[in-house]
């Protein structure tokens, strides 16, 4: 099998791509990264010099560049290039626009052309918008998307089905919850605030902090991905979601906890602009159908994560200085 993966110097994407390098060392894979201020390829050192890994620099925008990068027939292609963060979507969106609507387009019309069996896109639960008390996000359930971040990530979905639909592409989606873990840049909630709180610095608490996200460890998140590329059916959308609903000012107050800081840390900020109040993603499909469970609990998974951060503090600083995006200058040349 020889899978091509985009935005694996992400996040989720390097979870992935070391997973999967681990998982399946015979099996190709090819990284392909813009490397934005998001795509950090210190992430990606311990598959580095594997025989079966490949990265290469480009934008998923440019059609001739995913052209030459991806092989004929490749088995898989893993779709996670995004602008990801809401807030910076919230100060301009232009850019939310071209690399996760135009470039999704860039990704089908290249990958049917290069005959590749199955387009796995990465979605997300904020394409349901923000859902009422007692209600669930299911996989049928309307979009409604509130911030320019999820209404691009909801028309890149539209595009994924209407190639499915037109052209008899094998295209999955998946649309998951809240990630946590190793490697996140600091800029989301879970990574800011442990960075903050090891200087003893005030973690910014989004208006009354009562906004209930579900959150999943990225590991479980990629092993229900694998699944999902295995055995999912063509056309289908599987949510995936950690089954960890709380809101945000427990959750901070949990990981406060594990690292015995004090709760004091906290500071209220004006909220952000059109924040969902709540996500609720229905993910017994995924279940049922594929037998996918998470396995990390909260409690396990954010002692693993203070712990991961606590060694890792030069990881951390490179991102916060800037300092990883000499990386590939230096390993590849300008
Ligand atoms: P991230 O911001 O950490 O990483 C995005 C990666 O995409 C980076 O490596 C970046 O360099 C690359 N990239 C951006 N623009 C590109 C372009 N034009 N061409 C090629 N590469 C480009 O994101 P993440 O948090 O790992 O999220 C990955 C995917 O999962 C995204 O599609 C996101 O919408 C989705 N998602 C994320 C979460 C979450 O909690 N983080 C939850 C649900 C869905
Ligand atoms: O739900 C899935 C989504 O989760 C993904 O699609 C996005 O790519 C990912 O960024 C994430 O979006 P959120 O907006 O939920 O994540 P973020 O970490 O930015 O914020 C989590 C919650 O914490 C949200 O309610 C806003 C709040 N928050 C965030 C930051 C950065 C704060 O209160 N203070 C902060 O400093």
């Amino acid at each position: 099998m020889a899978i091509f993966v985009t935005g694996g110097a992400g996040f989720i994407g390097s979870q992935f791509v070391r997973d999967w390098v681990r998982l399946h060392p015979d099996q190709p894979l090819i990284n392909f990264d813009k490397l934005t201020y998001a795509g950090n390829l210190d992430n990606l050192a311990e598959v580095a010099a594997s025989a079966s890994y490949r990265f290469v620099r480009g934008d998923i925008c440019d059609a001739e560049a995913v052209a030459a990068a991806m092989p004929d027939g490749c088995d898989a292609v893993v779709h996670f290039a995004a602008e990801s963060h809401v807030d910076r979507s919230i100060l301009s969106a232009a850019e939310f626009v071209t690399t996760n609507v135009l470039g999704t387009q860039v990704m089908l019309d290249v990958a049917r052309a290069k005959g590749v069996k199955r387009f796995l896109h990465i979605s997300t639960d904020e394409v349901g918008g923000s859902i009422e008390p007692e209600l669930w996000f299911a996989e049928d359930s309307p979009l409604a998307p509130s911030s320019p971040y999820a209404a691009s990530k909801a028309a890149a979905e539209h595009l994924v089905r209407a190639a499915a639909h037109t052209f008899g592409m094998d295209a999955v989606i998946t649309r998951t919850s809240n990630n946590y873990g190793p490697y996140q840049f600091p800029e989301k909630l879970i990574p800011l605030a442990l960075a903050n709180a090891l200087e003893n610095r005030p973690i910014p608490v989004y208006g009354d902090g009562m906004q209930v996200r579900d959150w999943i460890h990225v590991a479980d998140n990629c092993a229900a991905l694998r699944k999902v590329i295995e055995s999912g059916k063509p056309g289908e959308t599987y949510h995936i979601g950690g089954l960890h609903p709380v809101p945000n000012l427990e959750l901070l107050r949990r990981l406060l906890a594990v690292l015995g800081k004090s709760d004091s840390l906290l500071t209220h900020v004006k909220d952000r602009l059109g924040h969902d109040r709540r996500y609720a993603v229905d993910c017994s499909k995924i279940q049922r159908e594929l037998g996918w469970h998470p396995t990390i609990s909260l409690d396990e998974g954010l002692r693993a994560t203070v712990a991961w951060y606590s060694d890792n503090d030069a990881w951390v600083r490179r991102a916060r200085s800037g300092e990883y995006r000499q990386y590939y200058e230096r390993v590849y040349g300008a």
